[in-house]
């Protein structure tokens, strides 16, 4: 029988330690005294906010001027509302709930009248294995389908009328480097990224190790969701993409390594900061650029947007299927 034991978290620490060393950078996205105020006048909201990588979403759409909406199933959420000095809208919600998110989306809207960014983050993780207990596997189960995949989607659905009707939107999904990082079968050249520690890696998902069957699913179910909404919705001017991020230091990655890591892994990881500011990036493209991408951000590689490329489910513009 195979165990989730400690070689399995050492295999997951390992992959995500690989690029520490040759780690190459970050480039500021942002110039120092650049005028903000891409979002002024647009709500933004973000689930799984109170910590990590959506506390960073919200704060840079914040200082971008968008007003948020903002939910976690963590009370700190609400600090967020005396931090910020844009309006912010804050409730303890799970997002695996249909009747949380009804809720909190139907008050958001009531508070602000519209929606103009999703961003799809609230996320967890946990150790699985094809063979564990089949209770553990139906409690894993639950939670990580329930938040990653099912919470996904229920914001999706009940954001998506309003956007519909308004002719526009963004949809950002926020998945992970198993399913899409630099190095995959349709981004073989590195010449774009000089040092860039993917080089002579084989185009490859890195994949969560044999111990993350159900996270993994989660994130690849959302593949699904981000191809299928972008073509549906691309007629509404709607985008829908999803960022496929590598090791990025939050509280999830700091549990990884029980929360002492070493100063090697910090200093090799991404800062949610520069995603948050490559976000920015993204929404800055307007109703004209990419959707329906999976945005490959790697260790080890500058944090920039990739150039806009076909979905990794068509190729020249035939479909795969
Ligand atoms: N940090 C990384 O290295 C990394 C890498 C790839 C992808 N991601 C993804 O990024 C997203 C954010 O991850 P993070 O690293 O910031 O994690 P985190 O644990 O630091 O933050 C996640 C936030 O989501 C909230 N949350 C969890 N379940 C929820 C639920 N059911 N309803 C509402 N809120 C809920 C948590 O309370 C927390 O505030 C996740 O989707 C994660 O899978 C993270």
């Amino acid at each position: 029988m195979l165990t989730c034991q400690i070689d399995d978290i050492c295999g997951f620490i390992a992959n995500s330690r690989r690029f520490s060393k040759s780690h190459v950078g970050f480039e500021s996205l942002t110039l120092p005294g650049e005028i903000m105020g891409l979002l002024d006048g647009k709500v933004a909201l973000v689930t799984g906010a109170a910590v990590g990588l959506g506390n960073a979403f919200a704060r840079a759409l914040a200082a971008e001027g968008a007003a948020l909406a903002v939910c976690d199933v963590r009370p700190e959420i609400s600090e967020l509302v005396d931090e910020l000095t844009v309006p912010v809208f804050a409730r303890q919600a799970d997002v695996s709930r249909s009747g949380d998110v009804q809720h909190f989306v139907e008050a958001s809207l009531q508070r602000f009248g519209a929606i103009d960014v999703l961003v799809n983050n609230a996320g967890s993780w946990a150790l699985s294995l094809p063979d564990d207990p089949i209770d553990k596997s139906l409690s894993d189960y639950e939670k990580l389908v329930g938040t990653n995949l099912r919470g996904l989607f229920l914001f999706g659905r009940a954001v998506m009328p309003g956007m519909i009707e308004r002719g526009t939107g963004e949809i950002i999904n926020i998945s992970t480097d198993h399913v899409q990082t630099c190095g995959t079968p349709f981004e073989l050249s590195h010449d774009d990224a000089p040092g860039c520690a993917w080089a002579n890696e084989p185009p490859r998902t890195t994949g969560g190790d044999e111990a993350m069957d159900l996270y993994d699913a989660s994130k690849w179910g959302i593949n699904g969701l981000t191809l299928a909404w972008s073509q549906a919705l691309a007629e509404y001017g709607i985008r829908v993409n999803a960022l496929c991020m590598g090791a990025t230091d939050s509280h999830m990655l700091r549990s990884f390594f029980n929360f002492q890591p070493t100063a090697e892994d910090v200093a090799g990881w991404m800062k949610a900061a520069d995603i948050a500011r490559l976000m920015i990036d993204l929404l800055r493209e307007g109703p004209e650029g990419r959707t329906g991408e999976n945005i490959g951000i790697a260790m080890g590689h500058p944090i920039v947007l990739p150039p806009s490329r076909p979905s990794p489910y068509v190729i020249l513009g035939e479909s795969v299927y």
